[in-house]
């Protein structure tokens, strides 16, 4: 299917009133201008979960949770994007356009999920027959249960390489479905002979992989002896990506109506020892590592995911390649915390050991993940050495760089700045991209010449200074809490002409006003959903601001952009300057020197 047109999602942000959609889920109650509720999304007893009318937003107080309708539908009902917006269309009787073109997914086609669910029936089917003696011996072996087996769907699939074949009927007159079993990975074509297929799995204990809908997409195979590998598992299919999936995500989500806490581990046997344990939040990993999907997906079902690791330095060193797509997407109210577990053990032979309460309670006390990675950045240098503490700084500059939370972000510097001495405006300012500030990243710029101090402009005039930088911040904060206001502003393409980060955003939400006048806060939002900015620009939409004289805003953006300008003249004239002193100006520059000139000076 095709990407939805922003255009549409715009639109249907406009007919769609969030406080009827919340309401209808989550009663509100007037308070003021806002609406409030206890907060769905974490436990409280006093609301502090507030829902904007006009700025067509909710945000908690409480855990820090905010976003517009499609968010809260995401969150709420744990949809994917697309299918929330299919979701939010559906309830006003609207059907989803799609794009063509620009999408190069390949067509799926749904007749595969027929067949891995038929197949995962027969594997069932073949585990409970005289054929799966030794397989179901097998499982008893490992402690699991006939009713774990079921839960999960275990099955087995006999030695022999026609076993499919043989349950389907003979390719020969259906070569279509010959080849949707080679699509999805069932079979394989022999070499040399394409015509001739074989089943890629044999003698093998399976686990049925399924979707986060409980749609059976793959498949690993378990050796009952020593031989290799030890695993087979699913080539990547139209319906299978293995870094996308999580084996046991659609099970842990079925038997827990809220999950708190999801835990994940390394193993299919994992997941299923853990639930044999009643521990029925556990998913796996398909032999990969835990990819920035996983981290992302898992977010939408729980708030608090731990890490399950070996003891071991590979172990560590998964964990810290885990963080590195963690950390981007951590902010208030989400946790990621890490569990190492004693060498040799993993979490189906550590809880066989130890059983259900002391593995929980080995859970409770995985560590904090900056609490772990101070430890660990601390533990690679010296630091009672000043060329240590040095090396403390250098390591941890990479993973403060993936912190997006300001607030997470200052706390961590703040931590580093302590254990290396160094003041934390210091370490800030080693930092190349700084999401922590909106306005960002500045681009050297030459320095102007000593003649300059003679007219009376300031000789860094073509870089920005505070004032510039704390006007863009406000009137960005402005423009995000009332996108109306931006309507009065026109002939904003000069903020382009200014070198840094903050005017070229400020630039692009003003285009986006212009174009959709009747843009809501969390409408505007939208355009920002997948990017990294999203999350520090839902929080200025929100943010309190200092100057609180209420109903002049427009006055005060006006201010903002007038600051702007004014850098913005002083940027071009200083550039002039620089060009006159070096090879002189054309007719029309000269003219327009003048101009700056006397502006500078009103
Ligand atoms: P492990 O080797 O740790 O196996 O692989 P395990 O989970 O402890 O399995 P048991 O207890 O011996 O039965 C962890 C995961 O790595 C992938 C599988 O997803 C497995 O669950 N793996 C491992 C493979 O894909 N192929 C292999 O040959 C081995
Ligand atoms: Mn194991």
């Amino acid at each position: 299917m095709g990407l939805i047109p922003q255009h549409f999602i715009q639109d249907l942000l406009n007919r769609i009133d969030i406080i009827d959609l919340i309401d209808s889920r989550v009663p509100l109650k007037k308070a003021g201008a806002n609406y409030k509720a206890c907060c769905p999304f974490h436990g409280e007893k006093t609301p502090s979960f507030n829902v904007s009318q006009t700025k067509q937003f909710y945000h908690c107080f409480g855990c820090g949770i905010n976003g517009n309708a499609i968010s809260f539908l995401m969150e709420y009902d744990r949809l994917e994007f697309p299918d929330a917006v299919e979701e939010l269309a559906s309830s006003i009787g609207l059907e989803v356009p799609r794009e063509e073109g620009n999408d190069n997914r390949p067509k799926i086609d749904n007749s595969l999920y027929d067949l891995m669910s038929k197949i995962a029936s027969f594997y069932q089917q073949q585990l409970r027959s005289a054929n799966g003696k030794a397989a179901v011996n097998y499982l008893k072996n490992r402690g699991l249960s006939g009713e774990i087996a079921k839960h999960f769907g275990l099955g087995f699939v006999p030695e022999a390489w026609d076993s499919l074949e043989k349950l389907f009927g003979s390719f020969a007159k259906n070569p279509k479905l010959k080849q949707q079993l080679i699509d999805c990975g069932m079979l394989i074509q022999k070499d040399g002979d394409s015509s001739r297929v074989y089943d890629r799995f044999r003698d093998r204990i399976m686990f049925p992989i399924k979707d986060k809908r409980g749609r059976v997409i793959a498949f690993g195979g378990r050796v009952m002896g020593d031989g290799e590998p030890k695993y087979l598992n699913s080539p990547e299919t139209p319906i299978f990506h293995k870094s996308n999936e999580l084996y046991g995500l659609h099970q842990a989500r079925q038997a827990n109506r809220n999950l708190a806490r999801i835990l994940i581990v390394e193993g299919y046997m994992d997941v299923v020892a853990l639930a044999q344990f009643e521990i029925t939040n556990a998913v796996a990993t398909l032999g990969t590592a835990t990819t920035a999907t996983h981290i992302q997906q898992l977010f939408r079902t729980s708030r608090e995911l731990v890490l399950c690791f070996d003891g071991d330095k590979a172990g560590r060193n998964a964990a810290l390649k885990a963080l590195e797509h963690g950390l981007p997407q951590l902010r208030e109210g989400r946790e990621i915390k890490l569990m190492f577990l004693p060498d040799g053990e993993d979490p189906d032979s550590m809880v066989r050991k130890v059983g259900k309460d002391k593995f929980e309670q080995l859970v409770e006390r995985s560590h904090s993940t900056f609490d772990f990675l101070l430890k660990y950045l601390s533990s690679q240098v010296d630091l009672d050495s000043v060329a240590g503490r040095g090396q403390l700084v250098h390591l941890a500059k990479p993973y403060i760089e993936k912190i997006t939370d300001p607030v997470y972000r200052e706390l961590f510097t703040q931590s580093i700045a302590v254990a290396s001495g160094l003041a934390i405006d210091k370490i800030e300012s080693l930092l190349s991209n700084s999401t922590n500030n909106i306005t960002g990243k500045q681009t050297a710029t030459k320095p102007t010449y000593q003649a300059n101090h003679n007219s009376g402009i300031p000789q860094d005039a073509n870089k920005p200074n505070k004032a510039s930088n704390k006007s863009v911040q406000l009137a960005i904060t402005l423009l995000l809490q009332q996108p109306t206001l931006g309507l009065s502003i026109n002939g904003y393409d000069w903020l382009l002409s200014l070198n840094s980060s903050g005017p070229k955003i400020l630039h692009e939400i003003l285009e986006i006003i212009h174009k959709n006048p009747n843009l809501s806060s969390g409408a505007l939002l939208e355009y920002w959903r997948e990017k990294p900015l999203y999350a520090r620009m839902s929080q200025l939409a929100i943010a309190e601001r200092e100057e609180k004289i209420r109903g002049n805003e427009a006055q005060e953006l006006q201010d903002c952009i007038q600051t702007l300008l004014k850098e913005a003249r002083n940027h071009r004239l200083s550039t002039l300057q620089n060009k006159s002193m070096e090879q002189g100006l054309s007719s029309s520059e000269k003219a327009e020197y003048q101009q700056l000139l006397l502006l500078s000076k009103q």
